[in-house]
């Protein structure tokens, strides 16, 4: 359950799920005993909470693991919601990943499957240089690869979810697939490499907690953002496997103008096909990611405001269609 639903519950309410720790102090009761006062968050509240007679035991669980199933009664002080902790736990990975999930923090589509998608399309860049390149960055750069699996997409905008990097990395190189297969003037392996590699500087850009939700920018990301971020990393891996100066160059541009003009970013305006069309696949997927998540919000025959479209969006009520 979302804590942010917490408020629909009356006293009493037993909660049980998997939550993070924000904030954790071990404090002395006025009986003398030692008790924890916490801080127990989502991405949709920050509920203050207490564990009455703490042991040491699990003070050194709580300092140890942030993430945790937290089992609670639903107690109210001066209106607003605390929780009164009963017992505390260290969930399984996957059982962190499917509370997640049921929150809503993870991409729609799984994780380990996401990432055969993108060693398949790795594998399908027949240039030797560019395909050398791309294994640089998603295979010999463990870390690197580690990180970009579970990475959000953006703090608020799009994808903003664990693994929405990697969706929507890939739904921009499934569609510049698509387009590819519509016409044969368009370099596959140019456009393919470009969408692997246009958001790539997002993982050094967005900050995230212990769950892997986006929080903010890192210093980084906020004084040089994921474009130049990411031609640093690609630029890195060019002369790892001794590209040719052009193909880097053309593959650079890709990346530094997927924003399509300065206003959104992007220092130049696509002078290729293979960027152009990089920006236009790219807004596909942000843009298609963004009405459905305010469809969802809003009720069948309802609008619903939208700031990061800058718009109104309008869900048809189910019974026309
Ligand atoms: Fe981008
Ligand atoms: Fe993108």
């Amino acid at each position: 359950m979302k804590l942010g639903e917490l408020v629909k519950n009356q006293k009493g309410f037993r909660l049980s799920g998997i939550y993070r720790i924000s904030r954790f102090e071990v404090k002395t009761a006025k009986n003398g005993k030692a008790y924890g006062d916490f801080l127990v968050s989502d991405h949709s509240l920050d509920v203050p909470a207490k564990y009455w007679d703490i042991s040491g035991e699990l003070v050194m669980l709580l300092q140890q693991n942030v993430v945790v199933r937290v089992e609670a009664i639903l107690d109210y002080f001066k209106e607003a919601p605390q929780l009164i902790i009963e017992g505390v736990s260290v969930p399984s990975r996957n059982e962190i990943d499917e509370a997640l999930k049921s929150l809503g923090m993870m991409a729609s589509q799984d994780i380990d499957e996401m990432v055969q998608e993108l060693m398949a399309s790795i594998a399908g860049v027949n240039n030797k240089s560019l395909r050398e390149m791309l294994e640089y960055i998603f295979v010999a750069n463990k870390s690197f690869a580690e990180k970009f699996k579970r990475h959000p997409g953006a703090v608020k905008n799009h994808h903003a979810c664990i693994g929405g990097l990697l969706q929507h990395t890939l739904e921009v190189v499934k569609t510049a697939l698509d387009y590819c297969a519509r016409n044969g003037r368009i370099n596959k392996d140019l456009l393919l490499a470009a969408a692997l590699v246009h958001d790539i500087g997002k993982v050094r850009e967005i900050d995230v907690d212990a769950f892997g939700m986006p929080v903010g920018f890192t210093k980084e990301g906020k004084l040089l953002r994921h474009i130049y971020l990411g031609m640093e990393l690609v630029e890195q891996a060019c002369r790892e496997v001794a590209a040719e100066h052009e193909l880097s160059l053309i593959l650079k541009h890709c990346i530094y103008s997927h924003h399509g003009q300065a206003e959104w970013g992007s220092p130049v305006e696509p002078m290729i096909l293979e960027a152009e069309l990089l920006h236009y696949l790219d807004n596909l997927s942000a843009k298609t990611e963004q009405f459905i998540r305010e469809e969802d919000r809003a009720e069948p025959g309802g609008f619903t405001r939208s700031y990061t479209l800058r718009r109104d969006v309008y869900r048809p009520s189910s019974d026309c269609i």
